[in-house]
Parts: structure tokens; C-alpha cells; sequence
């Protein structure tokens, strides 16, 4: 179905979205990531904008064009992402955490560029945990009852069991489980849905196609939740 004959199920409704990976700088030129490539998280802005969502995403660093009529701030490291979160989020409706936060950044990444040494020897780093962004925001959920809180997990086995208990433990309503390899740079994939009732499989499809499922299925839950 094309864009505009998509049914506006969240029109009214203001949407925050995460997407892309984090990068957290080791020196002014080297840094640590991961592979995510953001199609999913931009393919949920727009489909939750062809809802007729009012939708701001925030992005780690991408190749991809922002979806017409979506509002995008940029952020580079996870602690970025974590205060464009929390500067945006007071009156959205929902929260769709679609970015492969970093779990941890460099302490103390070097100002200059790290050199080589004649010897051989290695620069020894050392980590510490970056903030968890859903999780605070979920925190808040539970204090003023929303916004509503998505998640995403992508896993390299044990789906079905991690996925069930990462939900739990984030203490959210919905998460979205995938297969890390199935997904990362791809155009397409599966993805599985667990809530309070259980998980149910979407099927492989383009992310497009998966996006606009997933944005129905938030539609019906947060209509039952009569936000
Ligand atoms: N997430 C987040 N901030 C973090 C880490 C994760 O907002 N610092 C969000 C992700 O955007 C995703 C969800 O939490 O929606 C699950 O991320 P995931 O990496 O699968 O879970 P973790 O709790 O970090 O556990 P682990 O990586 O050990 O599996
Ligand atoms: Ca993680």
C-alpha cells in the first residue's frame, strides 16, 4: 500500500524514535560502534509519520535521508542520545527505542591522537557503563503513566528467552525481538513481538512493510490504553 493511503490510526498522537548506532570517541579519530545502519528506526519514523504521528528522531550516525515531514535531531555518542531523549520527551505519546545504544564509552577518550609507539605496546582502555536511555525513560512511565515505551533487542541466540525477559526487565509494555545478524544492514527481517500476553512472529518482509505492522499493533494498544 502506498504512503498516502495508510490510515492515520496515530494521528494526533506526538512520537519520539531512536535509530541508528552510537559512537563513542576513543580520540579525535577513532571510535567504537556497532552495525547497526538505522533502516529499521527510519523506516519506524516513517511509518508512524505516515500514520499521521508527529514524530521527532533522534539519530546516531547514518547514510540514510531523513523521512519526509519527520523532524531529526543528530547525536553522535550514547550520552548524546540520552539528553536529546530527555529534552524532547515531556508531552510525547510514545517512546520507540529502535538504536543500538553503546553499552559502555571510553573513559577518559584522549583529546589528541593516540600514537603508535616504536615497542609494539597497546593503549590500554578502560570502560565505563553508559546511561540505559529506555530504561530511565521507562522509569518515568511509571510515575506519570506515559508516554508509552518500545523497545527493540537484537540478539545472537536464545531469542524467545531473552526477549521475554529483557521486556520484564526493562519494565516495558512492548518489545520488538530480532536476530542481529538477520538485520544488521539489511533491507529485510523478521521480528518478533513480546508483550504481557506472550510473542508473536512477523513474518520476514521488507522494514517498511514490518514498520507499518509494528505501528499498527502500538495504534491498538495504546487506543486500549486510552492515552
Ligand atoms: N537501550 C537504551 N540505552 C542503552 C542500552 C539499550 O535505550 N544504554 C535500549 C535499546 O534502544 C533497545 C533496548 O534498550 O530498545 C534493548 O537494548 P539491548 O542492547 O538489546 O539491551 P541491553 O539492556 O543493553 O542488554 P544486552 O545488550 O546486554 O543484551
Ligand atoms: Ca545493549
Amino acid at each position: 500500500m502506498i504512503a498516502a493511503f495508510q490510515p492515520k490510526v496515530l494521528a494526533g498522537k506526538r512520537i519520539l524514535i531512536t535509530a541508528g548506532p552510537t559512537f563513542e570517541a576513543i580520540d579525535p579519530v577513532r571510535g567504537i560502534t556497532n552495525l547497526s545502519s538505522g533502516k529499521m528506526g527510519y523506516a519506524v519514523a516513517r511509518a508512524a509519520r505516515e500514520a499521521g504521528a508527529d514524530v521527532t528522531l533522534i539519530s546516531g550516525p547514518t547514510a540514510l535521508a531523513t523521512p519526509f515531514g519527520v523532524a531529526r535531531q543528530n547525536v553522535k555518542s550514547a550520552q548524546q542520545m540520552f539528553d536529546a531523549v530527555m529534552d524532547h520527551i515531556g508531552g510525547q505519546h510514545v517512546f520507540i527505542s529502535v538504536a543500538a545504544v553503546a553499552d559502555w564509552k571510553v573513559v577518559n577518550p584522549s583529546e589528541q591522537k593516540v600514537k603508535k609507539t616504536g615497542d609494539g605496546s597497546v593503549p590500554e582502555l578502560k570502560f565505563e557503563q553508559n546511561p540505559d536511555i529506555l530504561a530511565s525513560v521507562a522509569t518515568r512511565t511509571s510515575l506519570a503513566g506515559w508516554p508509552y515505551c518500545v523497545g527493540f533487542a537484537a540478539e545472537s541466540e536464545n531469542l524467545i528467552e531473552y526477549g521475554a525477559s529483557k521486556r520484564e526487565r526493562k519494565g516495558i509494555p512492548l518489545l520488538v525481538g530480532n536476530i542481529g545478524h538477520n538485520t544488521f544492514g539489511q533491507d529485510d527481517n523478521t521480528i518478533i513481538l513480546f508483550d504481557e500476553h506472550g510473542h508473536t512472529i512477523l513474518p520476514r518482509a521488507d522494514k517498511l512493510t514490518l514498520a507499518r505492522q509494528l505501528i499498527s499493533e502500538i495504534a491498538k494498544r495504546i487506543d486500549k490504553n486510552s492515552l
